[in-house]
């Protein structure tokens, strides 16, 4: 990934410059948190920005981390960023430190405080450089050359952040991450069971183990990790090893359609303190006591078209908030039928629809195919009235607040849907 030594090169030719030559509109425009994203996006496609997990933390994000901290940054704190990117947190966090009047004892100090990491070393240089930016546009006499003003940054440097042990950073008193959200192997050990996972699952775990007793971390995480049932093990391996605090961000940018929360809190071994990891609305009757919850049996890619014909419903034939009598499609399978009436939810949903758990009511006097894209939540007493009650709940503002707060993913699960409040 050496895509950005081309923005490299021309933030070294504008540092080179005189110092009567740089203005302070350029430097500002370097160091610019929210235009890096842009910058890195002219010269990688979105699948190599996905692959690399190369989505960097824009300003009033990135602001609210460093916010998050408990304690403030000093002098006497070592800051690591582990996954650095482009140097946005680390950039974020020297904007809380003082500056001397020259670049080279400038550095000196921050040097010692901002550490990083990443893997790709065009990276680490556009980090060091844009440190050194931010430095000067702090209005400071550039007393160096960019060589000697590098050299400072000794602790900003290109390494595997999954190969540092805790010795290694037995100094750091606070760590800020946005780990890549890239899809990984699971690393199989602990909890993490056989599959993929979310990479910044694995990297957030790796941190809580190695970092010292008492050190800040502060960490803008996807929400699959608060709310996917996939990731109940980490939530429960969070609360045992960190005293913190869970806060919803939203969206993690305009063009990066994820949403993000950030975790922020104190390494503790063997914190008692649940985190809270959702909002607490006390006691109530969830859906699951009343309905059976499953995904429709019928993936249409890899199910041979063989065995009863039978009435099919899937997305397109699922009007919502409509009761289907009336059989519109059908199709061969062999696999487990359902008996109407139920009603089925559309598993695609993201915090911007009108309506979170889109549903429609089937009631067909046969057994039918239901397709896996679609969660049919069946009522245990085979009533149709059952499913038009569940229908003006899922359509309710409680609901969507509900879904909202609990599953910021853009997919329903099962888990999150069993849990939907039916009665207080
Ligand atoms: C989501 S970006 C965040 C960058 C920066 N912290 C920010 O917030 O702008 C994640 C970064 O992690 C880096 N990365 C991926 N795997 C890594 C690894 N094993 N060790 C260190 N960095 C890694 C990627 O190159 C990418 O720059």
């Amino acid at each position: 990934m050496n895509q950005l030594n081309k923005h490299n090169t021309s933030l070294r030719d504008s540092l080179e410059l005189e110092e009567n030559q740089l203005d302070s509109s350029t430097l500002s425009s370097l160091v610019d948190l929210d235009s890096i994203d842009l910058v890195l996006r002219e010269y990688l496609t979105i699948e190599e920005m996905r692959e690399a997990g190369s989505f960097f933390t824009g300003s009033k994000l990135a602001i609210s981390a460093v916010n998050s901290f408990q304690s403030s940054i000093t002098f006497d704190s070592v800051v690591l960023d582990p996954t650095c990117g482009a140097g946005n947190l680390l950039i974020e966090c020297s904007r809380r430190l003082g500056v001397e009047s020259t670049l080279s004892e400038t550095l000196k100090k921050w040097g010692k405080v901002l550490w990083g990491f990443d893997i790709h070393e065009s990276f680490v240089e556009a980090t060091r450089l844009r440190i050194v930016v931010e430095a000067l546009y702090r209005g400071i006499e550039k007393d160096c050359s960019i060589d000697e003003a590098l050299e400072f940054l000794i602790n900003i440097k290109c390494r595997d952040a999954l190969t540092l042990s805790n010795e290694e950073l037995a100094s750091v008193t606070h760590a800020i991450m946005n780990p890549p959200f890239t899809i990984w192997p699971s690393p199989k050990e602990h909890y993490w069971k056989i599959g993929k996972v979310n990479a910044a699952g694995i990297i957030f775990d790796k941190y809580l183990r190695i970092l010292p007793e008492t050190c800040q971390v502060s960490a803008i995480l996807p929400d699959v990790l608060r709310s996917g049932s996939r990731y109940d093990d980490f939530r429960v391996y969070c609360s045992s090893s960190f005293n913190a605090e869970c806060s919803v961000w939203g969206r993690f940018n305009t063009k990066t359609d994820v949403d993000v929360f950030i975790l922020s809190g104190v390494k503790k071994h063997e914190n008692d303190r649940q985190i809270a990891w959702f909002e607490d609305i006390g006691e109530y009757t969830p859906v699951s006591d009343l309905f059976d919850v499953r995904t429709g049996p019928l993936v249409a890619y890899r199910e041979p078209e063989e065995g009863p014909l039978l009435p099919y419903f899937h997305l397109k034939n699922s009007p919502a908030w409509e009761v289907v009598s009336d059989v519109t499609e059908r199709r061969c399978f062999s696999g487990k039928v359902l008996s109407p009436p139920f009603v089925v939810v559309k598993r695609t949903s993201s915090p911007s629809d009108r309506y979170r758990a889109s549903a429609t009511i089937i009631n067909i006097k046969e057994d039918v195919a239901i397709e896996n894209h679609m969660i049919v939540i069946i009522p245990k007493d085979g009533k149709l009235k059952s499913c038009r009650a569940l229908l003006r709940i899922l359509k309710s503002d409680n609901t969507n607040a509900f879904l909202n707060d609990r599953a910021r993913m853009r997919h329903l699960t099962v888990g999150v849907v069993k849990a939907i409040p039916i009665k207080k």
